[in-house]
């Protein structure tokens, strides 16, 4: 059962685009994005005649430059724009996502390869012990977009709640729920099985606020004791392992274009995969060709050695434990 399934509002474009989708930005920026110089060391090359935009000396500092399209030479050599990467990362249980931590806990960037992706940065947070589907970019703009809420960009959440929930509970959940004074709610919610003990939820969220899904699960009564993000947009975790990141497909970018205009379409789209750099990540999947998507994903559990596997529950909804032994219990 589907409780207050509602669209969300269409989106509208991003700020700062040109008409052709592309940005423009100072020529200083460009310089240092592009790892010539610095912001201020790009000022100085500038003022002192050594840059040419489109073959003409430039020396205006406030000059834009379309990256995608204009012809930048420093000295004569032509300069390349940083190109643009989007990942998606299986975030496990147990990471922050931050590029460091003064406590010395384990950032979500670690589990990228060192030195690789440099200027890669989480696109929104996922809590330390929440799992499942993160991009890191280096694209300001999509991120930006990606996460501002005028864009209702869905998120689906699994999340394993303690006890099964009245449908009371659930419509009170799709209704909204109050919390610390804010009203919170989802687009959806569903049942997708439940146990003796347990429920797990498919929850559909329009926004993204501090711990929503948890604070909203813990009013109703139903507290959380695993959460799995499954899927960003028209982007899905699906089988990536946890601890496992890739790049986005042409067709993902194209999707997140779609979903939020003016996004860039440059980011560098390949079969690369990788495994989290930290021993005892998951699996390795190097070398497969990622499928295209759908958001309705599934993670995959490794059960620890010894231990029955628990299975997140497949896309099929289900309303009861399937009859016999159950899969999981509290
Ligand atoms: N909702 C939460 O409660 N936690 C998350 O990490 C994401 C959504």
């Amino acid at each position: 059962m589907v409780f207050g399934e509602r669209p969300g509002p269409s989106p509208r474009p991003a700020p700062g685009r040109l008409p052709d989708g592309t940005r423009d930005e100072r020529l200083q920026k460009f310089l240092a994005r592009a790892g010539v110089a610095s912001r201020r060391h790009g000022e100085a090359l500038i003022l002192a005649g050594r840059v040419r935009v489109n073959g003409e000396v430039v020396r205006v500092l406030g000059t834009r430059v379309r990256p995608a399209l204009d012809r930048v030479q420093v000295d004569g050599e032509l300069v390349r724009p940083e190109r643009l990467v989007t990942l998606l990362l299986h975030k496990p249980a147990g990471y922050i996502t931050s590029l460091s931590d003064p406590q010395g806990r384990p950032v979500v960037t670690s589990l990228l390869p060192a030195g690789e992706f440099p200027r890669l940065f989480p696109v929104g947070r996922l809590d330390w012990d929440t799992e499942g589907l993160l991009l890191l970019t280096n694209d300001g703009a999509l991120a930006h977009a990606l996460s501002h809420p005028r864009f209702h960009v869905r998120r689906l959440y699994h999340a394993k709640v303690k006890g099964r929930p009245t449908p009371e509970a659930l419509g009170r959940l799709a209704r909204g729920v109050l919390c610390d004074g804010e009203r919170l709610s989802a687009l959806a919610v569903e049942v997708l099985r439940t146990t003796p003990h347990n429920a797990w939820l498919a929850l559909t969220l329009g926004e993204g606020r501090y711990r929503q899904v948890r604070r909203m699960c813990e009013a109703v009564g139903y507290p959380v004791v695993r959460l799995v993000r499954v899927g960003l947009g028209p982007l899905a975790l699906r089988d990536l392992p946890r601890g496992a990141w890739r790049l986005l497909t042409p067709g993902e970018l194209c999707s997140l274009q779609a979903l939020v205009p003016g996004a860039s379409v440059s980011s560098v789209a390949s079969a690369r995969q990788g495994t989290g750099a930290r021993p005892g990540a998951a699996g390795g999947v190097r070398g497969r060709t990622p499928r295209e998507s759908s958001p309705r994903g599934q993670p995959r559990e490794r059960a620890p050695a010894g231990k029955p596997r628990e299975s997140a529950p497949s896309g099929k909804p289900r309303e009861s434990a399937p009859s016999g032994k159950p899969r999981e219990s509290a």
